[in-house]
């Protein structure tokens, strides 16, 4: 039997070679923590759907944030779980609201080491759990509502935030909250833009973790699963706008538009590897049915390879530290 000139194997023959030819790294500067906060705790509560990920009271949260800066994490974005809402969401642009106090504990704590990111969307603070305000007919009001992001914006830039990930899907909310921070002087608050999110399933154990009171679903603002042209459009229309960095969300299930954005912008594209994409590599471990490790690493090393710069990852901190072991 002849065999043909090239041989790829080669390429794979042993640890070392395979190293050296690897094309896609993953460190830890490149991961990001989502972290959950809720108002009114005084230690840390399990969410249920995400084992291992917890709502974390004040103290709790920044114990947590210094884990992540000395592991090495490049940044932690923070959620807030406020213990009152109402229709408008009074308690995201309140400078005592839980999201904003937390901003300023945890820039204290460990500003200088990681990028404190903060989200910048309603539906955590509205009674009805939707991303913005409602029109009289019950839909979300688009331009009222960016009314209520730059004074949310404003809001999180005094509280010391470094980043703000804006994850409403209104349109022109770059343009609006980019115009809204310079007027104040906020020049240097960066602004990630989730320029493809998608209407996904895979949020749900993220609806246990802030208490969502969302009924119905958010499929007037955020994308149809099935559009990968849309993903990119959204994504060249906040960079003109004046994003710093655009995001692609659910990660696995839309690799395809990550790298198509990857190829499209010349500005950083992130992912996020949301709740359910979690939920179901540690439900499948903890069965026994994959190796849990493994998984996760694999998993993001393919959102890395898929065109991701950075990785929002609930698993930030624990890989961090086995890429540092692995070392
Ligand atoms: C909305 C928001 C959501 C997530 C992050 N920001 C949920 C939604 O759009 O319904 C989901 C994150 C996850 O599932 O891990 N502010």
């Amino acid at each position: 039997m002849s065999f043909p000139e090239t041989r790829l194997r080669r390429l794979r023959q042993s640890a070392p070679v395979r190293a050296l030819v690897r094309e896609t790294s993953l460190e830890p500067r490149q991961l990001v923590l989502p972290m959950f906060v809720r108002e009114g705790l005084s230690s840390p509560v399990a969410i249920g759907s995400m084992p291992g990920v917890v709502q974390h009271s004040i103290d709790s949260l920044k114990a947590a944030v210094a884990d992540a800066a000395e592991a090495g994490v490049g940044g932690v974005m923070l959620f807030g779980v406020p213990a009152v809402r109402d229709a408008r969401g009074s308690g995201a642009d309140d400078p005592h609201g839980i999201l904003n106090i937390a901003t300023e504990a945890v820039v204290r704590e460990a500003g200088d080491a990681l990028v404190v990111q903060t989200d910048l969307c309603l539906d955590e603070f509205t009674d009805h759990g939707h991303c913005g305000v409602l029109a009289a007919d019950g839909s979300v009001d688009n331009d009222a509502t960016l009314e209520r992001y730059t004074a949310m914006a404003l809001a999180q830039a005094r509280a010391g935030s470094h980043l703000l990930g804006l994850s409403g899907m209104m349109d022109g909310q770059v343009a609006a909250i980019r115009a809204a921070l310079d007027g104040e002087g906020f020049t240097g608050t960066l602004l990630l833009a989730y320029a493809a999110k998608y209407a996904s399933a895979f949020y749900g154990p993220f609806r246990e973790a802030v208490d969502s009171q969302l009924q119905g679903d958010r499929r007037a603002y955020q994308l149809d699963a099935g559009n990968r042209r849309e993903g990119v459009r959204e994504a060249l229309v906040d960079e003109a706008e004046g994003a710093d960095i655009v995001m692609v969300k659910p990660a696995m299930a839309f690799l395809d538009v990550l790298r198509e954005v990857r190829d499209a912008v010349r500005i950083p594209v992130w992912a996020y590897q949301v709740s359910g994409e979690y939920a179901m590599i540690e439900a499948a471990a903890a069965n026994g049915w994959l190796d849990r490790r493994a998984a996760v690493m694999e998993s993001l090393l393919s959102i890395r390879r898929a065109g991701a710069d950075a990785v929002l990852t609930y698993w930030a901190t624990e890989a961090a530290g086995w890429l540092r072991d692995g070392r």
